[in-house]
């Protein structure tokens, strides 16, 4: 057994020795312990610096793209696993199977108990966009999926009392997604340097759970985000060996579906299977974060303005032509093709309006079935039934024996015409609108948000604020007005829609978060600065570290 030292280490987030829920036991002390502990560090020293270097490539990417001479296209160094038509993915793993409808959100506990409870086949808990990711929130989805999966996860608060109806191994598999590569958790120093947060939630899941899930006939199962090239798939691998071998699993139990959420990836999606291989289960269709990779990187170029949000849909030629390549790509390689969102939620005090939702859902999955696809994501339990009647259809598990194949063109995952495609004032002010409440929320620590009926994470804020960069860069004509869309137009539009969430808000003492949301989006929003991520933009607002870190000598073993 390799020797972890922990000297140099720095805990300087609270470990609470007192439960938080009535009826629970465990604590944050007993999942962030000695051992735990020195296994992400373990992973934190053997592979930060390619992770590192990982991320400087995504930067070399973006400047050879806006260079103009480079096209995004396929590698000719992986043409030869693109061309070998012999190998495929595992076979599937126990509780993988049929994943016709998956549910997401948060560890929350009360979600999750709700989302344990409902009629899914399984379960993305999210650490990641869904989740804002304060010191408070990413330790104790820890303590609530310990908690979960040893059946004691049961509790009440004052207004309500919240019990698994079955027992774990009967309810919906769980699938966990991890914070991306370019998220730190600040509360754990390394050497000096905040922890990987991709290192930190995947390595404290896995090292108190991984053995029990086995136990329980199913595993330690991941959804991993936001990569943008398959040597970042090659990273999480190699964690994965590492950490099968420390703690004596057999390599290959692990699985991982990878979300096809930035464009990059898009043309790498074979490679990114290959390099998992083993613990590959899938691909899955992000579609709100692949609008603002989309986007994000081709945000210097002309002839890539994209229109208004609500006109950019899953049959835009570059998302079709993404869906298509993805299907064909995974079910050639005997893996599952997923869906993507629909982040509708019902809408009670409106009969008619909830009718035309559902209805919009309802045909979004019968796209995604008769496409190909072998499941489909919603947000909220109550739309569980339609994708569960929708993906019956298959009659089958799964529908990964059949391929499609659909002609898919490097350059058709370019084009961004949209027909009739048009930017209007009233776009300005619904992106102005949607990225301020979804900040002020984040800002404080809810990461998943009901926003005009849609249940909105992260990706929603970045193309907000990517859509408007690109509309003053490319200085846009409004379609309504005839203006161009200028800096001081849309710190106007940001004024007024501060002002109007204000004027509306029903809480007061959050208004500090509406302001401080529009002080980080102006620059951005007026074309002068560009972020990558709007999460590390804003991370140092959440992060609470203790004055004097933790003696980890009074950490559990
Ligand atoms: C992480 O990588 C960087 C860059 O290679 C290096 O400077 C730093 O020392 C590394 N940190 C740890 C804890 O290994
Ligand atoms: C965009 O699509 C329209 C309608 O199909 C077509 O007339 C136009 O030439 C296309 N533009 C580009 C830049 O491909
Ligand atoms: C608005 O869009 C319509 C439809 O594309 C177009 O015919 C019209 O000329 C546009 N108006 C302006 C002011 O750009």
């Amino acid at each position: 057994m390799v020797k972890v030292t922990l000297d140099n280490v720095q805990l300087l987030g609270k470990l609470d020795s007192t439960p938080l829920f009535t009826n629970s036991k465990t604590t944050p002390a007993d999942v962030l312990t000695k051992g735990a502990l020195e296994f992400v560090v373990l992973l934190h020293r053997t592979f930060n610096k390619t992770r590192l270097q990982l991320l400087d490539n995504r930067q070399k990417v973006q400047k050879k793209i806006d260079s103009g001479e480079y096209k995004l296209g396929y590698l000719p160094e992986t043409k030869f696993i693109r061309d070998d038509p012999t190998w495929t993915g595992p076979p599937l793993s126990p509780g993988l199977i049929d994943r016709s409808t998956e549910i997401t959100g948060p560890p929350v506990r009360n979600m999750l108990v709700n989302a344990l409870n409902s009629d899914v086949k399984t379960y993305m808990t999210d650490f990641e966009d869904s989740a804002s990711p304060t010191w408070e929130n990413m330790i104790y989805g820890q303590v609530n999926l310990y908690d979960a999966i040893r059946d004691q996860i049961d509790f009440d608060t004052p207004k309500k009392s919240y019990k698994l109806n079955k027992r774990f191994i009967e309810s919906p598999t769980v699938i966990v997604r991890p914070r991306g590569w370019h998220l730190v958790e600040a509360h754990v120093l390394v050497d000096g340097e905040p922890i990987s947060a991709s290192m930190f939630d995947f390595g404290i899941y896995f090292y108190h759970n991984a053995r029990k899930l086995i136990e329980l006939g199913k595993g330690p199962y991941f959804y991993l985000p936001k990569m943008e090239h398959h040597l970042e798939a090659k990273l999480w691998n190699d964690i994965f060996n590492v950490a099968q071998d420390y703690l004596g699993i057999q390599r290959g139990t692990i699985r991982a579906t990878v979300l096809i959420e930035t464009l990059p990836a898009a043309y790498q999606m074979e490679e990114i299977i290959y390099q998992l291989r083993t613990h590959s289960s899938g691909l899955n269709c992000g579609r709100w974060d692949y609008i603002f990779s989309t986007i994000k990187r081709l945000r210097n170029l002309p002839g890539h303005v994209l229109p208004n949000r609500d006109q950019v849909t899953m049959t835009s030629p570059f998302m079709n032509a993404y869906v298509e390549r993805l299907i064909n790509i995974c079910h050639s390689r005997q893996v599952h093709a997923m869906g993507g969102m629909a982040a509708q939620i019902p809408i009670k005090d409106d009969a008619k309006k909830n009718e035309a939702a559902m209805l919009k859902v309802r045909k979004d999955k019968e796209r995604e079935l008769s496409k190909g696809h072998d499941g489909s994501w919603v947000a909220h339990p109550a739309l569980a039934a339609i994708c569960n009647d929708v993906f019956n259809n298959m009659g089958t598990a799964n529908q990964i024996y059949w391929i499609p194949n659909y002609e898919v063109s490097a350059s058709d995952l370019l084009n961004t015409n949209i027909t009739g495609g048009i930017v209007t004032t009233d776009g300005i002010r619904v992106n102005l609108d949607i990225g301020l409440q979804y900040m002020e929320a984040w800002l404080r620590g809810s990461g998943c948000v009901p926003i005009n009926y849609l249940m909105e994470d992260a990706a929603t804020a970045e193309v907000s604020r990517c859509q408007l960069y690109q509309w003053v860069h490319h200085k846009v004509k409004l379609n309504d007005s005839g203006e161009i869309v200028t800096p001081d137009l849309t710190s106007k539009i940001l004024k007024e829609q501060v002002e109007a969430l204000i004027a509306k808000s029903k809480t007061p003492e959050n208004n500090k978060y509406i302001e401080l949301a529009a002080k980080y989006f102006e620059p951005e929003i007026r074309g002068e600065h560009f972020s990558e991520f709007l999460t590390t933009l804003l991370y140092d607002e959440i992060v609470t570290p203790l004055d004097k870190p933790v003696d980890l000598s009074t950490l559990k073993p």
